[in-house]
């Protein structure tokens, strides 16, 4: 999908591979709309030239209206990228106490559901898409995790929530194709950002020493990088891209 005066939504807009998507998807032409927690953080990330919109991916009415309100301010959505995420760590037992239900259904309803959420409200939008010269009226974006696969101490919700995401992209490309939507989803390894800079010194060396080569944190703009090709390569389809540097 050529990207030029395209609709293109992004999750978790006002930090790391987020903020970076958003900007990549803009310089490509698109007029992007930033979802994420606070407003004030969203205008301070995305400056005037990018619309933010306070919506919290977890809740289902909050997604409704923030994709209603990208509708009305520019007519469709044509690209949406889930990039919100929680992290949510804590050992499964731990000094005798359980690893918390609350937190458990946090990262779920944060990570899965939350992705979910926004898979539905913005398919549903780009069925009303014209399709474009490709015959495509969408493309959905989901970030899973290299933890989806082999997760770290401490990250049973993650890597659970991250597992569903690959799990959930074929079926729903499969529900999806019928209307020219295609549905890919991304693993990154271990990248610069708000989420990485929270992680414990040791863990976060620990996984840099699983690299090849670069052997260093991948940058927002490479991931972002991905993000639109995927949108603009029309043969990428329910699947799931690792973007690790061999991180293993
Ligand atoms: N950074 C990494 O190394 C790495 C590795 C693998 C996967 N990921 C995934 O990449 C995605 C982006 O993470 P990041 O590294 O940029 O982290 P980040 O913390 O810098 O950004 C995440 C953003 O999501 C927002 N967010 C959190 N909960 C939300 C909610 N309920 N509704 C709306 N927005 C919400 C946060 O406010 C934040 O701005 C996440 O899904 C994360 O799990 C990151």
């Amino acid at each position: 999908m050529n990207l030029q005066n395209k609709v293109a939504l992004v999750t978790g807009a006002a930090s790391g591979l987020g903020l970076a998507s958003c900007k990549a998807l803009a310089a490509a032409g698109a007029k992007v709309v930033g979802f994420d927690l606070e407003e004030g953080k969203l205008k301070e990330a995305l400056g005037d030239r990018m619309m933010g919109i306070a919506v919290d991916v977890s809740d289902e009415a909050s997604v409704k209206s923030g994709v209603e309100r990208v509708v009305a301010a520019h007519g469709g959505v044509h690209v949406a990228v889930n990039c919100a995420g929680i992290l949510g760590p804590g050992k499964t037992i731990s000094k005798g106490q359980l690893f918390s239900s609350e937190l458990w259904n946090r990262v779920l309803g944060v990570n899965l559901t939350g992705t979910f959420n926004v898979i539905r409200h913005a398919a549903l939008a780009m069925t009303a898409n014209e399709p474009d010269e490709t015959g495509e009226r969408g493309v959905i974006i989901n970030t899973s995790s290299g933890a989806a696969r082999e997760g770290q101490m401490g990250q049973a919700a993650y890597s659970a929530s991250k597992a569903g995401v690959i799990g959930m992209t074929l079926p729903v490309a499969r529900d999806l194709a019928e209307h020219g939507i295609r549905v890919v989803a991304v693993a990154p390894g271990l990248f610069e950002s708000g989420m990485s800079a929270g992680m414990p010194q040791k863990v976060s060396e620990g996984l840099l020493e699983k690299m090849l080569f670069p052997r260093r944190m991948g940058k927002p703009d490479e991931f972002a990088g991905l993000v639109r090709h995927i949108v603009e390569n029309a043969y990428l389809n329910a699947m799931t891209i690792d973007i690790d540097c061999g991180m293993r």
